[in-house]
């Protein structure tokens, strides 16, 4: 154990880091007094525009209506490699590791862009034109980059849908945002098993009618069943084609992608995000946040499935023409020192990972870290969910050896990049908060009914002004996006998670104030969870809450009443764990499943989510008062047969 204390940055950080402390300040304080000049400047320093913009923003948060750089002109593809040809063409652009260690390759930018110019040029060969829609439902391989940026070339939206969402899932996305093709592989691998991707993409499209083109990379050589009439291969289409592709000019508030989020319902949100300033959001934070130096090679964990791939394995960091290491396996396989050798095979400067991989990791013990090297590395990152100060002495002793800062990074899929963090080099650090807002981004934090506290508090999160990369619609439903994030305080943006300010002004976030769980960095709608089970022949009403977890942050709780005459059994909990697994994805299965004869409501039928949470959690002695309970007895039916006890 290591003492949990304030870490100055003269005690880890490079002396030649973009910004100071004082730099900090003063860049902060132009974003905030001067946003139009501050974010003119930005825009021109980090992007490539086609045609300049006529107006840098215009917004009303009461409406949830945000536009960055008016009439602006560019293309995310060319941004992203085009522009660096001529100064790094032979530099690697992506390093690809494959699940297996003897199983990697660099791809420079030259071949980047012959790769995604030859992709753009099959989809507009198959009739895929600007704004349309195309689903991914990719691997970690280099060809889930190659897909993102083809579409960005050609001006067609992505939707990525991360590779272990099941048919069911994976049909749903492709019908909400009516994707007309799909880009996947014969077969995923991780952690030594394959994944049926194409096999779950048949089952997806015998209910999605749209569906005119699927594209597949061989990854694996694995069997697949093939519709001659849709189905062509990745490489024999690529081959066919030229490598001059002319990019689509876009317009800086045309649609870049559509990324799924869970909410508090049951139905899944298409978060959209748009051109120029989700470009300038990731680009710009992975400068400052990962203080990224000209030459370093840069990894980002996380899957491409996720926000926080597409921010920080492709966007952010080819914009900026870095070296982006993207990884095909898991930290555990072939054993829990993967990650370190990894750093040290292709001396990883900044390494970015999620606080549930860091528990995994540190539960097996330091032996496995300390012994490969990691001299490479230089700055830390964490990610997805709170980092319990443990799991940060840990990371900055045993990992970085004292030596590397840690960027504890709060964002969101809706926010598009990195908005409360600190920066290397500026900002003294205290394990567990995310520190102080990045450039333009206005925190606050109110309490339920609205009102703005100050100094010292306690509440609820939102940010009161409009930022770049924000969130621009939910896709084919604009009032869903009001009604989410712009309606429980009028005219701001709420983030759905609660905070702490201390008295530095340091923001550490609690977590969620919503239905929504946080498992292993994954994000999951308990509603979610709670209609997967009712679709279930045996369930009549189902509960589902979160409870904490030593490494998976949370973990899934669900009460489940049977229907009149089935009898519960553990068979049956299994059943249902599997039939969770196949509605949504494996990551959302119940890790406990009590059996209950009703569920405790109030008089006017609400479902006391609080009790059960306490319940769930062992948590008896703060019940609390019950009295408003249309029937009390069920509480101690459910107290008695609890599962998950101390
Ligand atoms: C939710 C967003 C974009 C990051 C990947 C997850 C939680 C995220 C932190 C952090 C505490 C965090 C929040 C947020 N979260 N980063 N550094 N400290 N909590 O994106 O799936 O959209 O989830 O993740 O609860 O609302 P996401």
């Amino acid at each position: 154990m290591y003492k949990i204390e304030n870490h100055k940055v003269s005690d880890a950080a490079r002396v030649d880091s973009h910004l100071d402390e004082a730099g900090y300040h003063k860049l902060y304080k132009q974003s905030i007094e001067e946003p139009d000049t501050f974010w003119a400047e930005q825009a021109e320093r980090f992007l490539t525009w086609d045609k300049p913009w006529s107006k840098v923003h215009e917004s009303d948060m009461s409406k949830g209506e945000a536009a960055w750089f008016i009439d602006g002109k560019l293309n995310v593809s060319v941004n992203c490699i085009d522009r660096h040809l001529d100064k790094r063409g032979d530099q690697t652009a992506i390093i690809w590791e494959g699940d297996e260690p003897s199983d990697s390759k660099n791809i420079s930018y030259r071949e980047l862009h012959e790769h995604v110019c030859r992709l753009a040029n099959v989809l507009r060969a198959r009739g895929v034109k600007k704004g349309d829609r195309v689903c991914l439902y990719m691997p970690m391989i280099p060809e889930a980059a190659y897909a993102m940026l083809a579409c960005s070339r050609i001006g067609a939206v992505h939707s990525v849908v991360f590779g272990g969402f099941s048919p069911d899932a994976l049909r749903d996305r492709i019908n909400d945002s009516d994707c007309q093709a799909v880009i996947t592989a014969d077969e995923g691998v991780r952690g030594g098993k394959r994944v049926p991707l194409k096999q779950n993409v048949e089952k997806a499209l015998k209910e999605c009618p749209n569906v005119h083109t699927v594209v597949t990379v061989k990854r694996t050589g694995g069997d697949v069943e093939w519709h001659e009439h849709r189905d062509i291969w990745y490489h024999e289409a690529c081959a066919a084609v030229s490598t001059d592709c002319p990019p689509e000019a876009m317009d800086s508030e045309d649609p870049l992608f559509i990324l799924y989020t869970s909410g508090s319902t049951g139905k899944p949100k298409g978060v959209l995000h748009t051109t120029g300033g989700y470009l300038l959001g990731s680009a710009m934070t992975h400068h400052y946040v990962f203080d990224y130096h000209d030459g370093e090679v840069y990894w980002c964990t996380a899957d491409v499935g996720w926000i926080t791939g597409h921010s920080y394995i492709v966007y952010g960091p080819l914009c900026n023409g870095a070296t982006t290491l993207m990884f095909e396996g898991v930290p555990t396989y072939p054993d829990a020192s993967r990650c370190w050798d990894i750093v040290d095979k292709h001396k990883v400067n900044i390494f970015y990972t999620a606080p549930t991989a860091i528990r995994a990791l540190m539960a097996q013990g330091n032996e496995l870290v300390t012994k490969t090297s990691r001299a490479s590395l230089r700055l830390l990152g964490s990610v997805g969910e709170p980092i319990n100060p443990e799991a940060w002495e840990w990371y900055y002793h045993v990992v970085g050896e004292m030596r590397c800062p840690i960027v504890d990074t709060w964002w969101q899929t809706e926010t598009g990049a990195i908005m409360i963090t600190p920066l290397p080099g500026a900002t003294d650090l205290k394990p567990g908060s995310a520190t102080r807002p990045f450039f333009g981004v206005e925190p606050a934090l109110v309490d339920p009914e609205g009102n703005e506290l100050e100094g010292v508090a306690s509440g609820n999160l939102i940010i009161k002004r409009s930022w770049p990369s924000q969130i621009r619609t939910v896709y084919g439903d604009h009032q869903r996006l009001i009604d989410t994030y712009f309606s429980a305080y009028k005219g701001v943006y709420f983030t759905g998670d609660g905070a702490r300010r201390d008295e530095d002004g340091y923001y550490w976030i609690t977590g969620r104030v919503d239905d929504v769980l946080n498992v292993s960095g994954h994000r999951i709608g308990t509603a979610e969870v709670e209609s997967a089970l009712v679709l279930h022949d045996s369930v009549a009403e189902a509960a589902v809450v979160g409870c904490p977890h030593d490494i998976k942050g949370q973990c899934i709780y669900a009460y489940v009443m049977p229907m009149r005459g089935i009898t519960p059994s553990d068979e049956l909990v299994k059943e249902l764990k599997a039939f969770v697994a196949e509605q949504v994805g494996s990551f959302a299965k119940p890790d406990f499943v009590q059996w209950t004869p009703g569920l405790p409501k109030t008089r006017s039928g609400k479902i006391m989510r609080r009790v059960l949470r306490k319940i769930a959690c062992d948590e008896l002695d703060t019940l609390g008062d019950t009295s408003t309970l249309a029937d009390p007895a069920v509480v101690d039916e459910l107290v008695a047969n609890r599962l998950n006890r101390a």
